[in-house]
């Protein structure tokens, strides 16, 4: 009996070897054949696997060029693997082999990136520091998912052999966060920008206010943030970003390669500023703040000239904290504003904008105005938005109106994957990971030229959003899609050979600590 067990157990180690599993230790094992060169996400451009996997050792050197971008994408790498490898990875300009990290001219374009994999190295080749840093987000999804632990795992370190090219379909890959209806602090933004980094998104848009909170500091408005920022849906504390704080979230953003684009959301969604300075209503009383999720019922009074210094300085202050080059004033929803005063304090508001030197972005009701030159709409729009307003968004574009894609019914993060998702709203319906990924932003909005689409980007309100978990498990895995379609060439999108890619990202979060949605459209690996 006991010589019967043993050999059951020994055949099921014999198993466990041919199927690549390791049995000493008693660390978990890991699959010992690397990662496919195609099962990342976004789909790379192009990928030709051959030779022989690189091996990550404990002499493995981190080499860069001896540029700033370079050596910091390379120190963030080394930040990356050195917990679960325990290996020291030193970054420097010399040796030889190892992961090598290379800016030179090239067909990459401003975000593109070569990969090359074989026995002697990995080396990263990029004409700018962002491809570099997409670069090395590809290589993190080449190993195995415990590489993202923050102790020390087994093991084997291997990347497979070949060659990647990839370069992004559209420039804008976005995703945004409501921080008013719900406040969430520095570091949950981080947190957040560090989960998109993983899939090459490069905008991050605050919605920075709202009717429930206003969330930054304006010196020549003060009562915004200390009284207009002290709630939020429920009622709970709110709160609100220093400009520090704010400059902080800008710099984190930017070394993952994201520009920040600040909302501050009008005529409309500005109950929190009314509250805060009644010279700012029409009939001089300020309302009281608000903590429910209606919308639809504030709007800045457009007939008096106050609200144009008042949206001068905010614009001026908000501008000077920002590096990108955009500033998005909302617009949507100003169902208390009557359609000639839209357009008059559309026709005052975006030439602030301009004279601060920014571009602007609103969502797509500014086409319903006269959008300035150069201006972005953002469409959130819906398979059901009525033939008119589509197209009216698409005579704009033609016109040479940027579109930003954010259709509600599709990548909306806030919306119910189905009937018993105990967080979200569903008032553009339930939206599954297919159905999310299941459409082409290239030729999506009817009469709207392709080249009109800037990208995409996936909105997350949270009126019913409070904590960093809630937000994981509303993105993910549907960000991972977005993200997708923002960089992959269409010729790669099809949802059967995405959902095993998608599966793939499964341990990947569970090492990460990120709560996911675990959607049985997707055939998810478990964890090693
Ligand atoms: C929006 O969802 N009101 C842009």
């Amino acid at each position: 009996m006991r010589q019967h067990h043993r050999t059951l157990r020994l055949l099921g180690s014999l198993l466990l070897v041919a199927m690549g599993v390791s049995v000493t230790g008693a660390a978990p094992a890991q699959a010992a054949s690397p990662t496919p060169l195609d099962r990342v996400v976004p789909a790379p451009a192009s990928v030709a696997p051959s030779g022989s996997p690189y091996r990550i050792t404990p002499d493995t050197r981190i080499r860069v060029d001896d540029s700033r971008e370079a050596r910091r994408t390379g120190e963030y790498l080394a930040t990356v693997l050195r917990p679960s490898t325990g290996y020291r990875l030193p970054v420097t300009a010399h040796g030889a082999g190892g992961i090598r990290l290379r800016l030179a001219e090239g067909p990459f374009g401003a975000e593109g990136y070569r990969l090359d994999s074989g026995r002697k190295g990995v080396t990263i080749t990029a004409a700018k520091p962002a491809g570099l840093f997409h670069g090395v987000q590809t290589l993190r999804q080449l190993l195995p998912p415990a590489v993202e632990k923050d102790s020390v795992q087994p093991g084997p370190w291997l990347v497979a052999g070949g060659t990647i090219q990839d370069t992004p379909r559209y420039g804008w890959r976005g995703a945004m966060l409501d921080v008013s209806r719900h406040f969430f602090t520095v570091d949950q933004v981080k947190r957040y920008i560090d989960q998109l980094a993983l899939y090459k998104i490069n905008k991050l848009h605050l919605h920075l206010s709202d009717d429930q909170g206003w969330r930054i500091a304006i010196d020549s408005w003060p009562r915004l943030a200390t009284y207009g920022g002290s709630t939020q849906v429920g009622g709970g504390p709110g709160g609100h970003y220093t400009k520090a704080d704010y400059k902080e979230i800008v710099r984190y953003a930017a070394s993952r390669y994201l520009e920040v684009v600040p909302e501050i959301d009008m005529p409309g969604h500005t109950n929190a500023a009314l509250a805060s300075y009644a010279e700012l209503n029409c009939d001089g009383v300020a309302p009281p703040l608000y903590t429910g999720t209606d919308v639809g019922f504030s709007s800045l009074c457009v007939g008096k000239e106050i609200t144009y210094d008042f949206v001068d300085d905010v614009i001026r202050e908000l501008a000077a904290l920002t590096p990108g080059r955009y500033l998005h004033i909302g617009g949507d929803e100003a169902h208390s504003t009557s359609h000639a005063d839209y357009v008059k304090f559309m026709d005052r508001v975006q030439p602030i904008v301009a004279e601060y030197g920014k571009t602007v972005i609103g969502w797509h009701q500014l086409t319903g105005a006269n959008p300035s030159r150069g201006a972005l709409a953002q469409y959130w729009g819906l398979d059901g938005t009525s033939a008119e307003e589509k197209a009216q968004v698409a005579a704009a574009a033609r016109g040479g109106t940027g579109i930003i894609l954010s259709p509600a019914d599709r990548i909306y993060l806030d919306m119910k994957y189905t009937a018993d998702t105990p967080l979200g709203l569903d008032w553009a319906g339930l939206v599954e990971v297919k159905r999310s990924y299941d459409w082409d932003p290239g030729t999506y909005l009817p009469g709207a030229p392709a080249s009109a689409i800037r990208g995409v980007e996936a909105p997350l309100w949270t009126e019913t959003i409070a904590k960093s978990a809630d937000i994981e498990y509303m993105a993910f895995p549907r960000l991972a899609g977005a993200a997708e379609l923002g960089w992959s060439p269409a010729s790669t999108h099809e949802w059967e050979a995405y959902k095993v890619r998608l599966a793939a990202q499964g341990p990947r979060w569970e090492a990460l600590g990120i709560g996911y949605y675990r959607s049985p459209q997707v055939p998810w690996q478990t964890a090693e």
